[in-house]
């Protein structure tokens, strides 16, 4: 297929060098013509950079991968971009992980409308897609809007080593989009197709983000304090700084002892303050002091519940495990606990 690329950040990047692997002619094209030119050269034959119109004029399918109040300007120099399949990957994240304005994807089609909308690669972080655990099995990539364009969409989600799940048409992305209980989740096709039916039966708690990966996490959690401490500390410290932690997390686990609890626990105030001039470690005193207090609490848990997996058997829904946790842990606001809570999940099993 012969694919337009806009946008050459990390997304654009990432799921073209992919495509351009899986035997597609990517053309990309940004505002700064250096990038797009740099990722050509890289990839050498099928590969090219282009004007947004060029790129667009030669291409069947059209990725838009700029900030979501940015992808209406991002296009307007390709025209109308008739009949052209455009995915729109765009979330908005300016007034954080839940509630958040959002240009829906009818607006989109409503700006452009002899174009066919598709949203899709939105659902899942780029690290996800750049990596290879969500290729066996595969994780699920959602994807919605005009009916002709979707095959050919979930075509390209296939050749990205995703499986596609259909949500429907253009206004059931909003199923897919930030806040939603299926927004950034892993899911397998059977987790995805049971969660999906839930929600469109009108199951309001399995519309909930919080549902499903407390649900899994209740459910299948191996029964191990430190896997629990890890999430939850990986949760404390990404507050606000999801890459960098990132980039840090092997040295932010050596540096507390494997996310051992008894361990972690008995830090003393001398190896907190080494702590906090540690260079593999994010130097933020109150996120360390919360880590370590909340292995103390982890501690406590285990001493009231005998295990995790008790403690979260002990509640009747997410939301009573969601405030329990807010209450004890520090550090922890309803968006660390919904990380927590999909970060494990997916590292169960
Ligand atoms: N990061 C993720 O994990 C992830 C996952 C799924 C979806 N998304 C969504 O995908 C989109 C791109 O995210 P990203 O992580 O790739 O961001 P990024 O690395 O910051 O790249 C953004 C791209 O958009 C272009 N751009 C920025 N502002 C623009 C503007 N005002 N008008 C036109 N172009 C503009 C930039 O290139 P030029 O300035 O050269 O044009 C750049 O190529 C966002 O909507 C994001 O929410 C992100």
């Amino acid at each position: 297929m012969k694919i337009a690329v806009r946008g050459a950040g990390a997304v654009g990047s990432t799921i073209g060098r992919i495509w351009h692997a899986a035997g597609h002619d990517v053309t990309f094209a940004a505002r700064h013509a250096a990038r797009p030119r740099a990722l050509a050269a890289e990839l050498g034959e099928r590969a090219h950079a282009a004007s947004v119109a060029g790129a667009v004029a030669g291409a069947e399918v059209v990725l838009v991968a700029v900030p979501a109040l940015a992808v209406i300007d991002a296009l307007q120099a390709a025209g109308q971009l008739d009949g052209r399949i455009v995915i729109d990957a765009a979330n908005s994240l300016e007034r954080g992980a839940f509630g958040q304005q959002q240009l829906s994807l009818r607006s989109l089609a409503g700006a452009f409308p002899r174009a066919r909308w598709v949203r899709a690669f939105n659902s899942l972080n780029v690290n996800v897609m750049a990596g290879d655990n969500h290729r066996e099995p595969p994780w699920v990539l959602f994807l919605s809007g005009d009916q002709q364009a979707k095959p050919a969409a979930a075509r390209l989600i296939r050749d990205a080593g995703f499986d596609p799940v259909d949500l429907g048409g253009i206004d059931d992305s909003q199923l897919q989009d930030p806040g939603s209980a299926l927004w950034t989740y892993p899911l397998t096709r059977d987790e995805a197709t049971a969660l999906v039916a839930r929600i469109k039966s009108g199951d309001t708690a399995a519309a909930d983000p919080l549902t499903a990966p407390f649900e899994k996490f209740r459910d299948h959690a191996p029964d191990d304090p430190a896997f629990f401490l890890a999430h939850l500390s990986r949760a404390v410290f990404e507050a606000g700084i999801w890459r960098a932690v990132d980039a840090k997390w092997d040295g932010i686990r050596e540096a507390f002892h494997g996310f051992d609890p008894a361990q972690v626990a008995a830090m003393t105030p001398d190896q907190i303050a080494a702590t906090e001039n540690d260079p593999r470690v994010i130097r933020n005193k109150a996120k360390i002091r919360a880590a370590v207090q909340n292995a103390r609490e982890v501690l406590a848990v285990l001493d009231s519940y005998g295990s995790i997996r008790a403690y979260f058997a002990s509640f009747p829904d997410a939301h009573a495990a969601s405030a329990d946790m807010r209450r004890r842990f520090k550090f922890l606001g309803d968006t660390g606990v919904w990380r927590l809570l999909t970060s494990a999940s997916r590292d169960i099993g």
